[in-house]
């Protein structure tokens, strides 16, 4: 009987499927494309400057908001470089010409007078607060998160990351949030991520990972008020993890990329409450973007 040599049995195991990630070739990240046309494009081009996104002729958001009125978009976003907290560095929708950016918030992250959050949010330049082509149609924004592992969110207070606020800033069409959801304390664990619909009641949620890209896709039905999730870890296409449920997404108005911390101990959160001194948190973002999803497109 034949003994198989040791050369042998390498070239059976390199012939299967299962090398041992250890042993396995770094291969290059395959990005997905987009095959639905682009509302708004926020993918961050690789040689992008913090300093770009302080301007409009340069910058693919609203260069003076939502944000410190002290602060400077170039103090207030982070190209991560840590590799511990990039993995293989890029997200699902993001290819070898883009880069991820964190949004963070320090101790001045106050807008206006609204001294009881800390907040930084990204809205896409175009992205008007009336007549947005976002905010018609069927539209799905996409974007991937990544947690710092440097600028932990405290997941004791209540955080809003994305949302789509409606024109008269009197309600979220809907809402992504983490941490402790003031009200629903007993009901919701703080350590997930949680898509709120405007009623403020739980539509779905994942955990949060500390160490892999989540990839998030909801999609918005302007025309029959429904909303519907995708999601998926890593370079995994993106499944729907519901089905369209009825949500009111009348009112138009902006979608919000970043950071809103809420404070503890209050019912007035936008003006009073609790924020420790010494913030220094982030959340990481790639993949965003808007794509139209009139007759059911939608990139997975
Ligand atoms: C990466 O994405 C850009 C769109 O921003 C596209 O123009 C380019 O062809 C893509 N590059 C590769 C290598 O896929
Ligand atoms: C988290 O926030 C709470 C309430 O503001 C605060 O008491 C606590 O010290 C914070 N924890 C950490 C680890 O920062």
């Amino acid at each position: 009987m034949h003994t198989p040599t040791i050369l042998s049995l390498v070239l059976l195991t390199l012939a299967g499927t299962s090398l041992p990630a250890a042993l396995a070739v770094p291969h290059p990240h395959a990005a997905a494309t987009i095959k639905c046309p682009l509302i708004f494009d926020g993918r961050i081009k690789i040689r992008t400057q913090l300093t770009d996104f302080d301007s409009s002729a340069t910058s693919l958001f609203n260069p003076d908001n939502v944000k410190g009125s002290s602060l400077k978009w170039s103090q207030i976003l982070k190209f991560p470089t840590d590799p511990k907290d990039l993995g293989r560095g890029s997200s699902r929708f993001d290819n070898c010409t883009h880069k991820p950016v964190e949004v963070t918030i320090t101790d001045e992250s106050v807008f206006k007078t609204q001294y009881g959050f800390r907040r930084a949010g990204l809205i896409f330049s175009g992205d008007t607060n009336t007549g947005s082509p976002a905010s018609k149609g069927v539209k799905t924004l996409h974007f991937s998160v990544r947690q710092d592992g440097k600028r932990g969110l405290n997941l004791t207070h209540e955080y809003l990351n994305v949302w789509h606020e409606t024109s008269d800033w009197s309600a979220n069409q809907f809402n992504f949030q983490a941490g402790t959801i003031i009200g629903q304390e007993g009901s919701l664990p703080k350590n997930t991520f949680k898509i709120m619909s405007r009623e403020n009641k739980l539509i779905w949620s994942t955990p949060i990972e500390k160490k892999e890209w989540q990839n998030f896709a909801i999609t918005l039905d302007f025309n029959t008020n429904t909303l519907q999730v995708y999601y998926s870890k890593g370079d995994e296409p993106l499944r729907s993890v519901i089905k369209p449920v009825p949500n009111n997404n009348a009112g138009e108005g902006q979608y919000q990329i970043g950071i809103l911390k809420k404070p503890t101990g209050t019912e007035d959160v936008v003006n009073s409450g609790y924020q420790e001194s010494g913030i220094d948190e982030g959340q990481i973002y790639g993949g965003i973007f808007i794509e139209d999803s009139a007759g059911g497109c939608i990139s997975l």
